[in-house]
């Protein structure tokens, strides 16, 4: 922040010199006026200077010493590239043995698309001394009292949410067949041209994917009415309040270096493949009448959206700086090219009938065809790994968490693998 008032204050000050200077010439009086001038201006800088740099090298200081954060509650919306941050948040409980508050008995969610409750958890014992968790980032309708049940006070909170024009065409194509407003539209155009046709409000929860569906995510009413100002600034106030991060999918990378600030984790942890992507055949772009129309019909989330689209670029320039901002997504870029070099067959995510190994396949839904990855052959075991849980799909990943968690339980069953 303060580099940003740098420049017009030395702007300022150059300009009155230069007119004292340009005045003086004639006069000697003036003359020492100038001289005296360009000394307070030159310790003036000098401090400015000094102030600038000893605030902010402590402010990135404090920021990146300490341990890392290790409680931490991802709210998973849908379709909004939150199975890639999921699995920076399972490859980070793997590897320094953190307990994850995965779903209950043969579930693969918690709860969704009921509001959360913590016997959603497995091994949360409503009876007993609560068991807490250090990590939580499965699909939940979001629930703050119930979360906190089953996570430590001191737990960060943070979510990501995406334009929801795109999110809707994402969740028209990924639930087509099995939402009832999506059913029978035979275009996402055709839909939102006349939504009430398709779109039956008392129908409820399986239409949930239907309209404002991250309003819906974070625990709020999607149906309700967009143009209540009151409203929908007391949501946005509790959003504030309950989350310190939510990232956007559209700025990713940069979404990368905030997250890793804040949570103080290595570069490493937060460089990621793209995970659960559609394939370029199953994006079917909306026109620009229907992208209009898409913002009037999910309205709830388009201000969502517009609020922490700017509150994120105000935080990522107060904290970092234009400069500082581009130099770490820079960084990050850099490192999963190299990793992608090193792990990936052809350096490319492949559909479901080129990945050999049925671990590393990922789960279909609707009419998206939904990409993964072949890892290079011929890697160091050590490699293997890391390159392993950087590509392994989600729901093998939560069923394999949960094997280890929970050793003694029913493994959970993937009947898409069998
Ligand atoms: C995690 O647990 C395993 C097995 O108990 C142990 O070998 C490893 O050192 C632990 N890692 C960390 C980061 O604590
Ligand atoms: C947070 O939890 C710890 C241990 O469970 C407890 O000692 C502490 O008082 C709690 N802090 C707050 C602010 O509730
Ligand atoms: C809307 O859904 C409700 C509840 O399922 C049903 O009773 C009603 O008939 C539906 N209305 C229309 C127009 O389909
Ligand atoms: C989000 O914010 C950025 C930076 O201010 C801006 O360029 C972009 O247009 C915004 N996105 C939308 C959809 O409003
Ligand atoms: C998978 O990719 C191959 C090669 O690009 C292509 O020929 C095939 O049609 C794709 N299959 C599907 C289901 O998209």
């Amino acid at each position: 922040m303060l580099f940003l008032f740098q420049g017009p204050r030395g702007l300022t000050h150059s300009w009155a010199l230069q007119t004292i200077l340009r005045q003086s010439i004639h006069d000697p009086s003036r003359c020492f006026q100038a001289v005296l001038l360009l000394a307070l201006t030159m310790l003036l800088l000098a401090g400015i200077l000094h102030m600038d740099v000893g605030l902010f090298i402590p402010l990135l200081r404090s920021q990146a010493e300490g341990p890392p954060i290790v409680n931490v509650m991802f709210l998973k919306t849908h379709k909004t590239a939150s199975s890639t941050v999921l699995n920076i948040l399972f490859r980070f409980a793997e590897t320094h043995n953190l307990s994850v508050a995965l779903p209950a008995g043969s579930s693969f969610h918690l709860g969704y698309p009921w509001l959360f409750l913590a016997r959603y958890v497995e091994g949360s014992e409503p009876q007993g001394p609560q068991q807490r968790f250090n990590i939580m980032g499965n699909h939940l309708r979001f629930n703050l009292p119930e979360v906190q049940k089953v996570m430590p006070n001191d737990t960060f909170y943070f979510s990501i949410i995406r334009n929801p024009v795109f999110q809707l065409e994402s969740a028209f194509t990924y639930y087509k067949d099995s939402v009832p407003a999506f059913r029978n539209a035979e275009s996402l155009d055709a839909f939102l041209a006349s939504p009430w046709t398709y779109y039956n409000q008392s129908v409820g929860l399986p239409n949930a994917f239907a309209r404002n569906n991250m309003w819906f995510d974070l625990g709020f009413d999607n149906n309700a009415r967009a143009n209540d100002e009151g409203y929908v600034r007391a949501r946005l106030a509790d959003v504030e309040r309950q989350f310190q991060l939510v990232l956007i999918a559209e700025h990713f990378d940069e979404s990368m270096v905030l997250l890793r600030r804040a949570l103080r984790w290595r570069l490493d942890d937060v460089v990621t493949f793209p995970l659960n992507s559609r394939s370029v055949r199953s994006v079917a772009p909306l026109t620009a009448v229907g992208r209009e129309r898409a913002q009037r019909w999910c309205a709830l989330d388009w201000q969502l959206y517009q609020h922490f689209n700017r509150s994120f670029w105000v935080r990522a320039h107060a904290e970092l700086g234009p400069r500082l901002l581009r130099a770490e997504v820079a960084r990050l870029r850099a490192r999963r090219r190299e990793l992608r070099e090193r792990c990936l067959q052809d350096g490319t995510a492949k559909n479901q009938s080129q990945i050999a190994d049925p671990q590393l396949r990922p789960f279909q839904s609707g009419q998206a065809d939904i990409l993964g990855y072949n890892l290079r052959q011929g890697l160091d075991e050590q490699t293997q790994r890391m390159c392993e849980r950087m590509v392994t799909p989600e729901l093998q990943y939560m069923a394999r968490l949960y094997a280890l968690q929970f050793p003694e339980k029913q493994p959970k069953r993937l009947a898409f693998l069998e």
